[in-house]
């Protein structure tokens, strides 16, 4: 079976304080921010830093009661999720069920920057939220 993951899209770091957050990648790896972006259906505002084909993804709570917010205040800061890009979200996910993955989203739904998203559950993936990126781009 060949793998639908076609590459890591993003790795996705839960912080406090994004501003202070992206000054620490600019000042000590020289990183630069490539796009931001608030997504108020989840709470979160976001900003993108290039590494290759890939994003480290810096996310802070817009709200408290947010998703990212809860897991600030239950876990503190540090890796939230991993995002594996796919050719065809819809598909992917239906996959993953077909082969007993436990998900979050039934359906695929927009994320940031164009992107359609699905989020794959921690508790049936050893421990990893895991999101499945469709980048239209
Ligand atoms: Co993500």
């Amino acid at each position: 079976m060949t793998s639908f993951l076609t590459e890591i899209d993003h790795v996705a770091i839960a912080v406090n304080d994004l501003d202070a957050a992206i000054a620490w990648y600019e000042d000590v790896f020289g990183a630069t921010v490539v796009h931001r972006e608030v997504v108020e259906s989840d709470g979160v505002s976001e900003a993108l830093i290039k590494v290759a084909d890939s994003y480290i993804q810096l996310l802070t709570p817009t709200r408290p009661d947010s998703p990212v917010g809860k897991y600030l205040e239950k876990k503190g800061e540090g890796l939230h999720h991993v995002g594996y890009r796919v050719d065809d979200c819809a598909a992917a996910l239906e996959s993953v069920k077909a082969s007993g993955g436990r998900v979050i989203d039934e359906a695929p739904r927009p994320g940031s920057r164009g992107t359609m998203v699905a989020f794959v559950h921690p508790k049936a993936s050893f421990g990893t939220l895991i999101e499945l990126v469709e980048d239209p781009s």
